[in-house]
């Protein structure tokens, strides 16, 4: 079965993405169903993207259930950052569905200079490292919004705090590149990835 998606939001150049993290509401839990595709992974962020698009946010960034620092990943997208010629995203820890938009994104990095690791990300480190510099760019990805620049985190500790706001000061150069590429793919632009369209019999 197929359906046709549209633009996740809005059509053309996405608009960069306002995310609400907030420790108070976890997706997923060690092992428990957050790997997998199934409605009570959708059921359990309902309310917390509805407190998001309260404040004005586009989705939410959910952290690790255990310690509520890890970062695992968004409410139906997987989650990314650019750091140098890092490609940084959470490492497969049981809680974060195995997107194929992550995968592609992974297999393409070397070809466009960029070196993915997969590894355990504090949101606090990250804060810090906006707010030096070193992070420059975040985006979410997944099939139907395929690449979403993250523009601002809107953060609390709880739902009774106090909201802090971390920006991104630059334009999201590399995530729309990869957004670019990845279309071009997608499309059949690019010989260099055929072998990821084949037919099935
Ligand atoms: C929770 C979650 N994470 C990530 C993704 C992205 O996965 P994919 O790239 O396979 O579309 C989705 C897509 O529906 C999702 O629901």
């Amino acid at each position: 079965m197929s359906s046709i998606a549209g633009g996740y939001f809005g059509e053309g150049v996405p608009k960069p993405a306002r995310v609400m993290v907030s420790r108070e509401f976890v997706r997923a839990f060690p092992d428990g169903l957050g790997e997998v595709k199934t409605a009570a992974n959708y059921a359990i962020s309902i309310y917390p993207q509805k407190l998001a698009s309260q404040k004005e946010c586009d989705q939410v960034l959910f952290l690790d259930a255990i310690h509520r620092e890890y970062i695992d990943e968004l409410g139906g997208m997987n989650f990314f950052a650019i750091r140098g010629n890092e490609l940084l995203t959470p490492e497969l820890n049981g809680c974060i569905l195995h997107g194929i938009t992550r995968r592609s994104i992974i297999e393409m990095a070397p070809k466009m200079g960029l070196k993915p690791i997969e590894a355990r990300i504090a949101f606090s480190d990250f804060c810090k490292e906006i707010e030096s510099g070193k992070i420059t760019e975040a985006f979410a990805c997944g099939t139907a919004a395929i690449v979403c620049p993250i523009s601002e985190f809107i953060y609390q500790e709880k739902l009774s705090s106090e909201a802090t706001r971390i920006r991104f000061q630059n334009e999201p150069k590399i995530s729309l590149k990869i957004l670019h590429k990845l279309s071009e793919i997608q499309r059949g632009h690019d010989a260099a990835y055929n072998s990821w369209i084949f037919s099935i019999p």
